[in-house]
């Protein structure tokens, strides 16, 4: 029997597909939509502090290889998805889920993750360091020094289960950098990766979104080679007890395949759930098990990080 279970921070999930914050999890519909579909959990919209109405329309657009966006965090505000997340705790206390949070400053994502830590919440965070589309706001994980401050203030005090999610490196040097801080924290996870930061698509002579003048996050077929490396980058240098969770690219069992075999532990998918809804969790996941058995793999730790090399 192929299975396709997975285990992160502890927990198991029968399926190791999920979706990529951002997609399918602003409001309880969505997300009740995902959790009741072949998914193996879900996780939220990234929450700040109070509810944002996010950056002006149009914000995203489909494009032939994958999406541009430059969202800007519109979300219901952490109170919103906790308060969900609780109620779901009650009349489904086997199943864990994934909270998605930052704030827009340092102050402000340790008051979320106080609030966090002093809930009932159970399940798994994911710290966003990764957003480029705040106008004025960096994408913090770029900045090693302000990301190895943020994770040693959160550690003084949050002892729940915590990941973060990271933008995607381009150069070894920063790989390294990367995992020398990531080493240093009591993380479960790393998730690799948010969308290529500020790139643009152009349609006749105009860009195709309105905020930043166009410049927003890449997702889709255009990331899965960076995302792939930032998997296997990771995978290869963080200690084991940090696990990998790969987000980018993913459209078929094919390339979920690839993504545990660079290293990952559990598989997001963003772009292809948005152009195709939730009933892409059963396909992928039926191509999966398909070419697992064709291979005669039974689980995925049969072939999780055994990318080969050639000689
Ligand atoms: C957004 O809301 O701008 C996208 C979220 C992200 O890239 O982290």
């Amino acid at each position: 029997m192929v299975s396709l279970k997975t285990q992160i921070a502890g927990f198991s999930f029968d399926n190791c597909l999920m979706n990529a914050a951002g997609v399918a999890c602003m409001t309880v519909e969505e997300l009740e939509a995902v959790r009741q579909s072949s998914a193996g959990t879900f996780i939220t919209k990234t929450a700040t502090l109070t509810p944002r109405q996010g950056n002006p329309e149009p914000r995203y657009h489909d494009v032939p290889l994958g999406s541009i966006n430059s969202m800007g965090l519109p979300n219901q505000g952490i109170d919103y998805y906790l308060d969900y997340l609780l109620t779901l705790q009650e009349s489904h206390p086997q199943r864990a889920f994934f909270l998605s949070l930052v704030g827009m400053s340092p102050d402000e994502t340790h008051m979320l993750l106080k609030k966090v830590q002093n809930s009932g919440f159970n399940g798994i965070t994911e710290l966003n360091l990764s957003c480029p589309n705040v106008p004025g706001k960096p994408q913090i994980a770029y900045d090693f020094e302000t990301t190895e401050r943020i994770l040693s203030e959160a550690f003084a005090y949050f002892d729940k289960p915590l990941g973060i999610k990271l933008p995607p490196y381009f150069d070894i040097v920063h790989f390294d950098q990367a995992a020398e801080v990531f080493n240093r924290h009591p993380l479960k996870f790393v998730n690799c990766v948010n969308s290529i930061g500020n790139g643009m698509y152009i349609e006749d002579e105009s860009v195709v979104i309105r905020p930043k003048n166009g410049f927003g996050g890449i997702g889709g077929q255009y990331i899965k080679p960076t995302t792939l490396a930032n998997v296997h980058a990771f995978y290869q240098r963080l200690d084991p007890s940090i696990q990998i969770i790969g987000t980018g690219g993913v459209y078929s069992g094919r390339d979920a395949l690839e993504h545990i075999l660079c290293g990952a532990s559990m598989v997001q998918i963003g772009t292809a759930l948005h152009q195709q809804g939730v009933g892409i969790f059963e396909r992928v996941s039926l191509e999966l098990k398909a070419i697992m058995a064709q291979k005669g793999y039974e689980k995925l730790e049969d072939f999780k990080g055994k990318l080969k090399y050639l000689a």
